[in-house]
């Protein structure tokens, strides 16, 4: 007698069935109580026409991308359908889009324990293991707990050492009015400020010279960009990732990682040779001695410093670059900035100097809002949960975001909404922050448990260059090939796809 019609099979093809049945029904059930509980009406509007993969989606995604106008086009869509949540799909997978900041507070403070990061270490996991910037839960709490303190202080921001590297960018300005692209030294300049800041160690791109490029800094700083570009094409590629050959992105990694053991076996040896002589250097502010204070774990402060380079380096430049693009366009606003510094007659600012330029403070606000260097981002519901608003014809009704959707939120979009920042919301114009108050709807950082621990480092760096170039230079005038019509590019963060092509006359 066959196994297949055996009556033990029939009866455990039977239990299985009804048990599929029985939980569907008693899930439909809990659902249909927990949306009556909270209100929840239907999303009225949904993107995507092709139902199953949100291929159409995709493709049209595909091509926003490669014409450089995917942020663009995606405010577009909340605009053409009239509403600020729509429902779409991306790979199979159910999506909620959204600029409303209610939801956004929702998912990123409110019900954050409804959320994780989703696929994020599927793309981000070679190149930063378990840190801060790729981990949930537990790990993440545990991340946070570690870093959290070594950004409390102000001494973070070494105006010294920005200055040092600052003074290394200035050598590559020309003096005589030729073009320079900024945005390559501004990510110049940041990667060699962080690498000082977190491994004791800077890579120096800005001190080298052709006969450099072999060296061990030009190496990892070379790896560490292609470490980068790879966990894009790993985010692309998704699931279909093992079929992209990618032995390059291999071995980027590995220099990477190896570059940065070197300074965590440092600091672990320094710091035992100092525990064991009972006295400790406490001169300067060094993250990576702080770090091996707490633990000697090595993996784990490679892992939390290599979360930390990756969150800092590209944002802060990409700040500095978006900024300097806008300002090369607008002689008034450099004109006050520089009256601005003038006080400073020519000297350092301090922090607390640094801290109360008041229209600096909105021209970098400002950037930020109009074009945030994390544009869009999302969350994995990991539970039934629900939105504040987007449900109902109104769109005004909590929305229910069944376990297993992902929540994108776009700032970019919600920085730009009219209703909420006035008919010239698209315009550059530090003077409104003279009055404006945002809460949620204003996001360059995230919000909630998860808020950016950089924000201070950031903006006091950014600051700092922008104070120094003012002190410089009494003209800057945009050489922008498209004529100063911004142009997106789109990778971890979001810069300039022309750069920030100026001309500077000194003071
Ligand atoms: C203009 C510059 C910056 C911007 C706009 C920015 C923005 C952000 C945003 C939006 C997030 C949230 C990402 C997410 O949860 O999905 C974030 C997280 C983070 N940022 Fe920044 N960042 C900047 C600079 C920095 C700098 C300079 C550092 C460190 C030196 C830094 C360290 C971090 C860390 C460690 C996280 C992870 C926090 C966590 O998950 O608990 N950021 N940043």
């Amino acid at each position: 007698m066959g196994l297949v019609s055996s009556p033990i099979t029939f009866v455990a093809v039977g239990a299985l069935l009804s048990y599929l049945i029985f939980s569907r029904v008693q899930l439909y059930l809990n659902r249909r109580s927990f949306i009556k509980q909270h209100g929840c009406e239907p999303c009225p509007k949904r993107y995507n026409k092709e139902p199953i993969i949100g291929y159409d989606v995709l493709k049209e995604t595909i091509a926003n991308f490669n014409e450089r106008k995917m942020l663009e086009r995606n405010q577009k869509r909340y605009r053409d359908m009239g509403v600020n949540t729509f429902l779409t799909k991306i790979q199979f997978r159910p999506m909620i889009a959204t600029c409303e900041p209610e939801n956004v507070k929702a998912v990123l403070s409110k019900n954050f324990k409804d959320y994780s990061l989703g696929n994020r270490n599927h793309s981000f996991g070679p190149l930063l293991g378990d840190g801060i910037f790729n981990s949930d839960g537990e790990k993440w709490a545990n991340s946070r707990h570690l870093l959290r303190p070594n950004f409390a202080r102000d001494q973070i921001a070494d105006l010294e050492a920005f200055d040092r590297h600052f003074r290394l960018m200035m050598k590559k300005i020309p003096k005589d009015g030729s073009i320079v692209d900024l945005q390559h030294l501004f990510f110049q300049m940041t990667i060699d400020s962080a690498t000082e800041f977190l491994f004791n160690h800077s890579t120096d791109s800005l001190r080298m010279s052709e006969d450099d490029v072999n060296n061990e800094d030009a190496i990892f700083a070379r790896a560490f960009m292609f470490a980068q570009e790879d966990i894009i094409h790993r985010d692309r590629w998704g699931f279909l990732n093992f079929l992209r050959p990618n032995k390059e992105g291999k071995d980027a990694i590995k220099i990477c990682h190896t570059y940065v053991d070197k300074f965590v076996d440092q600091a672990i040896r320094e710091h035992q040779a100092e525990m064991a002589a009972g006295k400790a250097d406490n001169e300067r502010y060094i993250f990576i001695k702080e770090l091996v204070k707490q633990t000697q774990d090595k993996e784990r402060i490679r892992n939390e410093l290599m979360n930390i380079l990756l969150a800092g380096r590209d944002t802060t430049a990409s700040l500095l670059s978006n900024m300097f693009f806008q300002l090369a366009l607008r002689p008034d606003i450099w004109a006050k900035l520089r009256e601005e510094v003038a006080p400073l007659e020519g000297r350092l600012p301090t922090y607390e100097e640094l801290k109360n330029m008041k229209y600096l403070k909105w021209c970098m606000n400002e950037s930020l809002r109009l074009h945030p260097v994390v544009p869009s981002n999302s969350r994995f519901a990991i539970k039934d949960t629900v939105l504040p608003i987007g449900g109902g014809p109104s769109g005004t009704a909590p929305l229910f975001v069944p376990k297993g959707t992902v929540v994108s939120y776009s700032p970019y979009a919600m920085h730009r909404r009219e209703d909420l920042y006035g008919p010239d919301a698209a315009e550059f114009k530090p003077e409104r922050w003279e009055t404006l108050r945002p809460g949620w709807e204003y996001l360059p950082f995230n919000g909630g448990p998860r808020i950016c621990l950089g924000q201070q480092y950031a903006l006091t760096e950014a600051g700092f260059v922008t104070v120094r170039l003012l002190q410089a230079f009494s003209k800057i005038e945009s050489r922008d090939p498209k004529g100063g019509v911004w142009e997106e590019s789109l990778t971890l963060t979001l810069c300039s796809a022309n750069g920030c092509q100026v001309s500077l006359t000194p003071a």
